[in-house]
């Protein structure tokens, strides 16, 4: 109701412009969206000992992703609890303790309080400042899926299981190729002059901007073309609260698909081991091998697998990134590569290269892209923006009917919706959900006491 724009316009895919670059909407963003969903910050394996942290954003708030003595990671808010400065301002490291720079309180890695400085004459001692139970404000909620760790401001946000959905099937392709799971390196971090959302919907959906937008990796002779399996016979899928493109692979076994995608049969192996028989079918029966995808908000996946031109080698890479907002025009990318921490080392050199060749910071698709939806953004932030919807409507007819239907059980073995060819079903699904959290008004703030004292 108290919306800057009418929701229904977004409802019926028609988008209103300056969604993409408008400070209001950016406010409401803060406080119902970033303040409620799960927010991926990091995985596991970038703290595999104790001690091990990084430091990640969510909004404007900082937090110690920290493994403690104890083996547990927590998300601990990096603001001290005397005066509020930040009590680790580096990236990421090994410590015991945290110290903070200003007056010299002393945290241990699981948060808790153990050192003030002058405790007796400044403070009495412990009769007059308990140090006992102080700690670092964990974040309100974090879970974790196949090692991702996600947190939530939100202290009653859902399980993040039942958040997922459907979309978990999908998130094992990328970060549960084998029993070992996936280990992450970086991130690489940027900032692009361009609206977060854009990047997620691209991420989701985008299977239209492929053919012209990155036409010039052909061209320059980087990659090879024609690919073999056919990007208009993939699909897209949307289950729970993440959606993605798919390929359509050559025909073939499931293991002759896998080795297409360049997967060595080691790996195969293990796959076919870790996946269910539904996961299975997807490749092996169905033909189908996911591509880019986003979780609901910020966080989105790519497998790829681009052929080398001038030679028989086939490099397949997963990355996974968020699309962290600092402003209405401005995002801050973080993006990370993952492999199977099992997978041979050659591979995962191999992977990485082809990694940094298509979606690092200097990534030949990544440059293609963000000169896009810098672009737009820029459009975005005027006057007549405000007076046009934009067209998010593909694969609708114009009484509402799906050009071509979801795909049944039986030709798709996964959950949720599958379409296949172009459409901007998931562009659709993401922004239904992001009104979705628009449309609740926040909750006037509860004092929870998470820590601190008094
Ligand atoms: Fe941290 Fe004073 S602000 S010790
Ligand atoms: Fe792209």
């Amino acid at each position: 109701a108290d919306l800057p724009f009418d929701p229904a316009d977004v409802r019926r895919g028609m988008i209103p412009a300056h969604i993409y670059n408008d400070d209001e909407v950016f406010r409401l963003e803060c406080e119902r969206l970033f303040s409620r969903a799960w927010i991926f910050v990091g995985h596991v394996s970038e703290v595999p000992e104790p001690g091990d942290y990084v430091v990640r954003q969510v909004l404007n708030d900082s937090f110690i992703v920290a493994r403690g003595e104890d083996g547990q990671v927590r998300a601990l808010f990096n603001m001290c609890l005397h005066r509020g400065m930040q009590v680790c301002r580096a990236e990421m490291g090994n410590a015991s303790h945290f110290r903070c720079p200003y007056h010299g309180w002393s945290y241990r890695n699981d948060g808790r309080l153990v050192g003030l400085p002058f405790h007796r004459d400044a403070y009495g001692g412990e009769a007059g400042f308990r140090r006992k139970g102080q700690t670092l404000l964990p974040a309100p909620a974090l879970d974790t899926y196949n090692g991702l760790i996600f947190v939530s401001l939100d202290p009653d946000a859902p399980p993040l299981l039942d958040y997922l959905g459907g979309f978990a099937f999908y998130l094992d392709y990328y970060t549960k190729q084998s029993a070992q799971g996936i280990e992450l390196s970086g991130p690489q971090r940027w900032r692009i002059k361009a609206n977060w959302k854009i990047g997620a919907e691209n991420f989701a959906g985008d299977m239209y901007h492929t053919p012209q937008t990155h036409t010039s990796v052909v061209e320059i002779g980087l990659f090879r073309e024609p690919r073999a399996e056919k990007r208009k016979d993939g699909s897209t899928y949307w289950a729970g609260n993440g959606g993605g493109t798919t390929y359509k692979l050559p025909p073939g076994t499931l293991e002759e698909r896998l080795r297409y995608v360049g997967y060595p049969d080691v790996m195969i192996e293990r796959m076919r081991r870790s996946w269910s028989a539904d996961q299975l079918d997807v490749v092996g029966r169905d033909g189908f091998m996911v591509s880019a995808a986003s979780v609901f908000p910020n966080m989105s996946l790519v497998h790829n697998w681009p052929r080398v031109a001038d030679s028989e080698e086939v490099l397949p890479f997963i990355s996974i990134r968020t699309w962290q907002p600092i402003s209405a025009n401005e995002t801050e990318v973080l993006s990370w590569f993952a492999v199977d921490a099992g997978a041979p080392e050659e591979f995962k050199a191999l992977s990485y290269k082809a990694y940094l060749m298509c979606f690092g910071s200097t990534g030949m698709f990544e440059q293609d892209d963000v000169e896009n939806w810098v672009s737009l953004t820029h459009t975005a932030g005027g006057a007549m923006a405000r007076r046009l919807l934009l067209n998010s409507r593909m694969g609708l007819l114009a009484d509402g009917t799906e050009i071509t239907p979801a795909l049944p059980k039986e030709q798709f073995a996964g959950p949720g919706e599958a379409h296949v060819g172009y459409g901007e079903y998931n562009q659709r699904h993401l922004l239904n959900r992001w009104v979705d959290y628009l449309e609740r008004p926040a909750t006037t703030a509860r004092s929870v006491r998470l820590g601190g004292q008094e």
